[in-house]
C-alpha cells in the first residue's frame, strides 16, 4: 500500500511517499480502506517529534480517518466491533498510521457512520468535536447562559467548540489573529478578540467583570495563567494543548519549548479551593481506553450533525501525496477550519 512516511523529524518536506507492506488485521482489529484523513495540529507535532509518545522515524503519522470496512478480525472485546460488517462506512481514531491507503485499527476505536455523511466531513469530525464536546459538557457541565472563552476560535477544535456553544446557548468569547476576526463574528462568536492587538483578559473582564465560567486553552505557557484570570467562581480552565511549545517555525524549537514550559503556571490546590475554580486536563488519546464513553459522545455529535446544528468547516482538501503542502498550509496559519487529505 502507499503511505506517507516521516523519514526523520523535521519540516514538512521530510515526508516520503513509500510503498509500505500490506496490512493484515490482528485479533480484535478492523481493516479499513481509507478514503479521507483529518489533519490535526497533533500531526504537525508528531512530524516535528514533539508529540508525546511519537515513535522514532520512520513512522506513519496521523490520528483520524474515514473509510470503508474491508474486514473485521475475530477477537474484539464484547461491545466493540461485532456490529461492524465489510462495506460499512466508518470513522476511526488510529493513534498514528493514518496517512496511508489502508489502516488496521482496534475495533473499540472504530465508529459506524450514520448515512449521509460524506467522507471528507466525516474525517473532520471525531478529533475536533469529541475534544470540544468532552471538555465542555462531559468534564465541564456547561449550562445555557454560561460564558466561555475559546482560544484559537478559527481553528479546527475552536470552530467545533463555537458550534457546540451555540447549540447549548452559551455566551461566546473567542480569540484569533487579525485576519480571522470577521469570520469569528460570522460564525456566532459574540465577543471576537484580536489577541495580536488587545489584551484578552481585559476584553473578557470588560463584558464580564465577575469572571466567566470556562476557558478552553490549547496555547499553553503563559496563556494558561492569563486564561485563569478570566474566570470567576465556578470557573473551569480546560487545558488541552500546548501550541506555544511548538514555536512558530516548522521544525522543533528547543528554545520555544523551554520558554513555554518555564512560563507554565503551577496551580495551588488551596487557592483553587478558595476560589471555587477547577483546572481540567483533556487528552482525547487518553480516552481511547474508554470506548463506550467516546461512542456515546460521538453518537450525540452525529445526532447534532444530522439535525444540521453542527457542520465541520473544511478549509482545504489535499490529495494524500500532498501531505507536506497540507502541513505547510497549517504552519502558515492559512486554515480557517479543518484540512483534510483524500485518498484517490
Ligand atoms: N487534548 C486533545 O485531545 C486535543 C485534541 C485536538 C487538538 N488539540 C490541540 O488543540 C490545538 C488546536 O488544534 P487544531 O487541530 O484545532 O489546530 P488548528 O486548526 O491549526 O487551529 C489552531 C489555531 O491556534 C492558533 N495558534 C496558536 N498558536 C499557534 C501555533 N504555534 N501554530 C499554529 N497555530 C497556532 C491559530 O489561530 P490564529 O491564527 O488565530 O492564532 C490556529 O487557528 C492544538 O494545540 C492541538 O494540539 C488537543
Amino acid at each position: 500500500m502507499r503511505a506517507l512516511v516521516v523519514g526523520r523529524y523535521g519540516p514538512p518536506n521530510v515526508f516520503e511517499l513509500q510503498q509500505a507492506p500490506d496490512l493484515q488485521p490482528k485479533a480484535g482489529e478492523v481493516l479499513i480502506r481509507v478514503k479521507a484523513i483529518g489533519v490535526n495540529f497533533a500531526d504537525l507535532l508528531q512530524r516535528m517529534g514533539v508529540y508525546p509518545g511519537t515513535p522514532k522515524p520512520p513512522f506513519i503519522p496521523g490520528i483520524e480517518i474515514a473509510g470503508v470496512v474491508e474486514k473485521v478480525a475475530e477477537g474484539a472485546k464484547p461491545g466493540e466491533g461485532e456490529a461492524l460488517r465489510a462495506g460499512d462506512a466508518v470513522v476511526a481514531l488510529t493513534q498514528f498510521n493514518a496517512y496511508a491507503e489502508w489502516a488496521s485499527v482496534p475495533a473499540g476505536r472504530v465508529f459506524r457512520l450514520p448515512p449521509g455523511i460524506p467522507f471528507e466531513d466525516a474525517a473532520a469530525i471525531p478529533v475536533n468535536y469529541l475534544t470540544a464536546y468532552h471538555a465542555m459538557f462531559t468534564m465541564g457541565n456547561l449550562q445555557p447562559g454560561n460564558r466561555i472563552l475559546i482560544h484559537g476560535a478559527g481553528g479546527g477544535v475552536g470552530i467545533a467548540a463555537v458550534q457546540l456553544a451555540r447549540v447549548r446557548e452559551l455566551v461566546i468569547f473567542g480569540t484569533a489573529g487579525s485576519a480571522k476576526q470577521a469570520y469569528l463574528r460570522k460564525i456566532g462568536v459574540h465577543h471576537a478578540i484580536d489577541y495580536t492587538s488587545s489584551d484578552f483578559v481585559e476584553a473578557v473582564r470588560k463584558h464580564a467583570p465577575d469572571g466567566i465560567e470556562m476557558v478552553m486553552d490549547a496555547i499553553g505557557g503563559k496563556s494558561f495563567a492569563r486564561s485563569y484570570q478570566c474566570l470567576g467562581p465556578t470557573g473551569r480552565l480546560v487545558l488541552y494543548g500546548f501550541s506555544a511549545g511548538a514555536g512558530t517555525g516548522v521544525a522543533r524549537s528547543w528554545l520555544a519549548s523551554l520558554k513555554a514550559r518555564l512560563q507554565t503556571p503551577r496551580f495551588d490546590p488551596v487557592k483553587l479551593m478558595g476560589e471555587n475554580i477547577a483546572v481540567i486536563g483533556v487528552r482525547l488519546t487518553k480516552l481511547l481506553s474508554r470506548p463506550a464513553l467516546l461512542r456515546g459522545e460521538l453518537a450525540e455529535i452525529f445526532r447534532l450533525y444530522g439535525e444540521r446544528k453542527i457542520k465541520p468547516v473544511i478549509s482545504r482538501v489535499f490529495p494524500l501525496e500532498q501531505a507536506a503542502e497540507a502541513h505547510q498550509y497549517i504552519h502558515d496559519r492559512k486554515n480557517i477550519g479543518k484540512v483534510v487529505l483524500v485518498v484517490k
